[in-house]
């Protein structure tokens, strides 16, 4: 379908130009004619010599001619485009016969009218719709946040693990003192960012109520690999009491939950600034413009050197938070690598079922493609 209106639009291009230099409406013998009276019968067959191409009927009729050239060029467009699309010989054939007689003179008015006006208010309606869309997205009085270029953007990119790692540490040092991510356990670690005996030795930091025992108590144990991570509250509202009333929202799958996900949460940890003039802060609210309104009640958490990285890596505020985006994308989307390499998989395998003509006529375009360039 797409391929045929491509056609008709070149077609009427062609015939367009053509017109304009007078192959086609005969004009280059009419106007010497108009303009200084009778032309020579040498100059007239001078003339139609340079304008005449070998096979064109020059002595046809202008509509004559038109036909001939609108239906050479539609046989010669409809054959790229039935190569491309694949079309069926009973298509081609019927798409060929739409071509030569294609004509706008034989459209009437009334359809023209119509068609136009469909035309208008479509375009209209959709200038409207995306005015309204923009204006209601620039209501909200928030920074949008750079979209910046992740190791583990692209189709076939791993996420970064010896950043999840150190993200993993950001967290635990810095995060986890309100934010909770009750959604994770430790054994989710094993084989992504730690061994199995890291792992461990990371549960067992943390003491978890368990029980009850035998005489009916509850009691504490060191944490195992399938124990989630320890939250820093008991519950929402113990949450709220020690943030001057604003939740401290779990981290597990933060990046999927706001829009611009790692991006957003890249800028939000780096944002801060002085409030602008006329902006009042209430205590405990401190000013970051990529939060929505601006107010935010978290301080800022991330500082040049705020910990010490165990590989070494230095801890500049802009890498810290680099690394705990990474490893907040990956708790969100643990399946993230995994995911891709099936992707991967799947495009490699499922080139093999489409069908050997399309194959050939592929590699065809692939090698006239490499010839042209
Ligand atoms: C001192 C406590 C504290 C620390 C430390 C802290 N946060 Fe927060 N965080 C908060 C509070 C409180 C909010 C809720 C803010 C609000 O709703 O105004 C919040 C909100 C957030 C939000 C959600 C913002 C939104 O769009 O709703 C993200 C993301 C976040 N913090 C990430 C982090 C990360 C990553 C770290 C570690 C580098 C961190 N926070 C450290 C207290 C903290």
């Amino acid at each position: 379908m797409n391929s045929r209106i491509q056609s008709i639009l070149i077609c009427c291009i062609i015939v367009k130009k053509n017109d304009e230099v007078g192959i086609l409406s005969g004009n280059v013998y009419r106007a010497p004619s108009r303009g200084r009276g009778i032309v020579s019968t040498e100059k007239k067959e001078f003339i139609r010599e340079k304008t005449s191409v070998s096979s064109l009927n020059v002595n046809g009729s202008t509509t004559e001619r038109m036909r001939t050239w609108t239906r050479r060029m539609a046989g010669v467009l409809g054959r790229i485009s039935g190569r491309v699309s694949q079309i069926s010989k009973k298509g081609y054939n019927h798409i060929q016969n739409k071509f030569s007689t294609f004509s706008l003179k034989e459209v009437s008015t009334s359809k023209k009218l119509v068609w136009g006006s469909v035309g208008l208010v479509g375009t209209g309606g959709v200038v409207l719709l995306i005015g309204l869309e923009r204006s209601v997205a620039a209501e909200d009085l928030v920074l949008h946040p750079t979209p910046l270029p992740w190791s583990h953007n692209g189709w076939f990119q791993a996420l970064d693990h010896a950043s999840i790692r150190r993200g993993y540490e950001v967290y635990k040092q810095v995060c986890s003192a309100c934010h909770s991510m009750q959604y994770m356990c430790y054994r989710n670690l094993v084989g992504v960012s730690h061994t199995e005996a890291e792992a461990k030795a990371e549960a067992e930091e943390i003491m978890v109520t368990d029980g009850p025992n035998d005489v009916g108590e509850m009691f504490q144990r060191p944490g195992k690999l399938s124990d989630r991570f320890a939250s820093p509250y008991p519950n929402e509202e113990a949450a709220r009491a020690a943030n001057n009333g604003a939740y401290p929202p779990d981290l597990t799958y933060i990046t999927g939950a706001r829009h611009g996900g790692e991006d957003y949460v890249f800028a939000l940890l780096t944002g801060y600034c002085d409030a602008p003039a006329g902006i009042v802060l209430r205590e405990g609210q401190y000013f970051n413009p990529y939060f929505p309104g601006g107010a935010i009640s978290m301080a800022q958490a991330i500082y040049n050197e705020v910990l010490e990285y165990a590989d070494g890596t230095p801890a500049y505020a802009s890498q810290v938070t680099k690394d705990v985006c990474t490893f907040l994308k990956w708790a969100a989307e643990p399946e993230h690598d995994t995911r891709k390499e099936m992707a991967l998989k799947a495009v490699v395998l499922f080139s093999f079922l489409i069908s050997p003509q399309r194959n050939k006529l592929f590699l065809r375009s692939v090698v006239v493609a490499r010839e042209n360039r």
